[in-house]
């Protein structure tokens, strides 16, 4: 874990990030929970929004396959730049801790997987072109994408649809490793195969070092 340049915000932003199943939505909210408790001012915010034009248009139209992978590249951005201007920078800037489950890195994982666009273009585009804020520590849930499939849809799909989407899983699980080990992010691969209540407790222990680090 390296770190990139000095950040331009007071708050902090931890994001958690895996494949789908991976558990980070139910650890987000076991951490946040759990931050809250411990008297600090933190905020969850997740991506796609539900709030954006782009967001929503992305949770209508991709589920019934009427968008073009260049489509959706174009709407996770506009969404995230909806979503930087006017939810995550401003708690950032009152000094909040932002939680966030999934941001850049998960379009860089998931769209260079079914475009020929590679990895670290996309990364460079949300840094450059919307200046998306860099977090503080980035976590990747990583699991096998067997178990994210079952953990995801448990075992009653279609045997040739499981298979599409076991594929594209082992594909999007090696982009995060490979982010993980080349991108200039400060990014922490955890062992998500573990129960949820581990997968938190280490999380949560790494954030609160940080946080006490910090001060
Ligand atoms: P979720 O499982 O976290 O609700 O995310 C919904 C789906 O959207 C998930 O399959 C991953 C996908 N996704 C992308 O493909 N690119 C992105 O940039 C984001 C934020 C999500």
């Amino acid at each position: 874990m390296t770190g990139r340049s000095q950040k331009d915000y007071i708050g902090f932003l931890f994001v958690l990030e895996g494949i789908d199943g991976s558990g980070k939505t139910s650890a987000c909210e076991e951490i946040l929970l759990r931050l809250q408790n411990d008297g600090y001012d933190v905020i969850h915010l997740r991506e796609p929004t539900n709030e954006s034009p782009w967001g929503k248009e992305m949770r209508e139209r991709s589920p019934k396959g009427e968008l073009t992978p260049e489509e959706e590249l174009e709407l996770f951005i506009r969404d995230r730049e909806w979503h930087v201007v006017n939810r995550i920078r401003p708690a950032l800037e009152e000094g909040k801790i932002v939680l966030l489950d999934r941001y850049f890195f998960a379009t860089g994982a998931y769209q260079s997987t079914v475009m020929d666009l590679h990895w670290s273009e996309i990364l460079r585009r949300n840094r450059e072109e919307i200046s998306a804020p860099e977090p503080d520590i980035v976590f990747i849930l990583d699991v096998p994408a067997e178990i994210g499939l079952e953990r995801a849809t448990g075992r009653t799909g279609q045997a040739n649809l499981q298979f599409e989407k076991l594929d594209r899983l082992v594909k999007v699980r090696q982009a995060y490793l490979e982010i993980a080990e080349n991108d200039t992010a400060a990014i922490r691969v955890i062992d998500a195969r573990k129960s949820i209540q581990n997968v938190v407790e280490e999380v949560y222990d790494f954030i609160t070092d940080f946080l006490i680090m910090s001060e």
